[in-house]
C-alpha cells in the first residue's frame, strides 16, 4: 500500500492571497499539483484534504490506520495549539511528516512550539512550496523502509 494522506490545515485554502510577504504567491493548487507530479514519478497515490476544522482533521487521522502508509501534514495554526491532533497522530502510529511553508522558528514566539513535532517522524519548515516536496520525499522514504 503506497498511499499517502496529505492534510492542509486551517487558512491554507487562502494561500496566494494570504499574507504574501510571509507565504509568497504560491496557491494550494500550485502545491497540490507539485505533489501530484512527484507522486506520479515515485509511483505513490495521494489523498489530499484541506480543512479549517480541528475535529475533521482529528477524524481523518483517526480513520487513516490501515488505509495510508504515511501522512504529510501542515497543521497550520493547530501546530501550536492542538493536543487533539497530536494525540491522533500518536494514536494511529502512521509515520507522519510535518511541514510548514514559513520558518516558524524565525517568527513570533508563539509559533516556536509545535505540539505535533514530538510525535512526527520529522519536521521541514521554511522552504515554501519546497517544504511540501521535501516532506513528500521524506514520507516516501519512510514507506520504502517498512
Ligand atoms: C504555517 C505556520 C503556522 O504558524 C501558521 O499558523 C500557518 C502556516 C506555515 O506553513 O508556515 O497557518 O503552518
Amino acid at each position: 500500500m503506497k498511499k499517502i494522506l496529505v492534510i492542509h490545515g486551517p487558512n491554507l485554502n487562502l494561500l496566494g492571497k494570504r499574507e504574501p510577504d510571509i507565504y509568497g504567491k504560491v496557491t494550494i493548487d500550485d502545491i497540490n499539483s507539485g505533489l501530484k507530479k512527484m507522486a506520479k514519478t515515485k509511483k505513490v497515490t495521494l489523498e489530499i484534504v484541506q480543512s479549517n476544522h480541528e475535529g475533521k482533521i482529528v477524524e481523518l487521522i483517526g480513520k487513516s490506520a490501515g488505509k495510508f502508509a504515511a501522512i504529510l501534514i501542515n497543521p497550520a495554526a493547530y501546530t501550536h495549539t492542538s493536543v487533539a491532533i497530536r494525540d491522533a497522530v500518536s494514536s494511529v502510529k502512521i509515520p507522519t511528516v510535518e511541514v510548514h511553508l514559513s520558518n516558524i522558528y524565525a517568527r513570533e514566539e508563539f509559533r516556536h512550539t509545535s505540539l505535533i513535532s514530538p510525535v512526527a517522524r520529522g519536521q521541514i519548515c521554511g522552504f515554501g512550496k519546497m517544504s511540501y516536496l521535501l516532506g513528500l520525499e521524506a514520507a516516501i522514504g519512510l514507506i520504502g523502509k517498512k
